[in-house]
């Protein structure tokens, strides 16, 4: 089957827990085919935050874009399968909500950018540098047993 086999890394932030979405958002890449590998709720510390967030720390909005993420917890989840990256990114829809599309999580959840419910990776090299970053423990590793998923 021709396309990649990919992880991506997929964060509800803490309005999208906060307004209890953490179970939809799930569910859409369940439903899509993805598999999911890891997942936890976790209250990281700024200084991973600041990491995660470390190309951005020129931008005007960074200390609100920090501030923002200290606000609750977050939901942390790698999900795998064909081209998760890009794919991922296209469900969760642009970055400003404003230019969402409807039926993306965003286009149907969301209204600003400084509010935007969710951060997918956007390249595979960034998927595996937030993988090791919000989940320095490991992943699980397990097989499918049917034969319903595409890799
Ligand atoms: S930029 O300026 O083009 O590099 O930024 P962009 O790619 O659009 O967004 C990168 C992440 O920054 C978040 N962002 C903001 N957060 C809070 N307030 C404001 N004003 C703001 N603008 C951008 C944006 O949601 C992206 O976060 P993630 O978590 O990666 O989706």
């Amino acid at each position: 089957m021709a396309g990649i086999r990919e992880r991506t890394y997929i964060m509800v932030k803490p309005d999208g827990v906060q307004r209890g979405l953490v179970g939809e958002i799930i569910a859409r890449f369940e439903k899509r085919g993805f598999k999911l590998i890891a997942a936890k709720l976790v209250s990281p510390p700024k200084g991973q935050l600041e990491q995660h967030y470390a190309d951005l720390s020129s931008k005007p909005f960074f200390p609100g874009l920090i501030k923002y993420m200290l606000s609750g917890p977050v939901f942390a989840m790698v999900w795998e399968g064909l081209d998760a990256v890009k794919t991922g990114r296209v469900m969760l829809g642009a970055t400003n909500p404003l230019q969402s599309a409807a039926g993306t999580i965003r286009g149907d959840y969301a209204l600003a950018v400084g509010r935007n419910i969710c951060h997918g990776s956007d390249t595979v090299e960034n998927a595996e540098k937030e993988i090791s970053l919000w989940f320095p423990e490991g992943i699980v590793q397990y097989s499918l047993l049917q034969e319903t998923m595409i890799f």
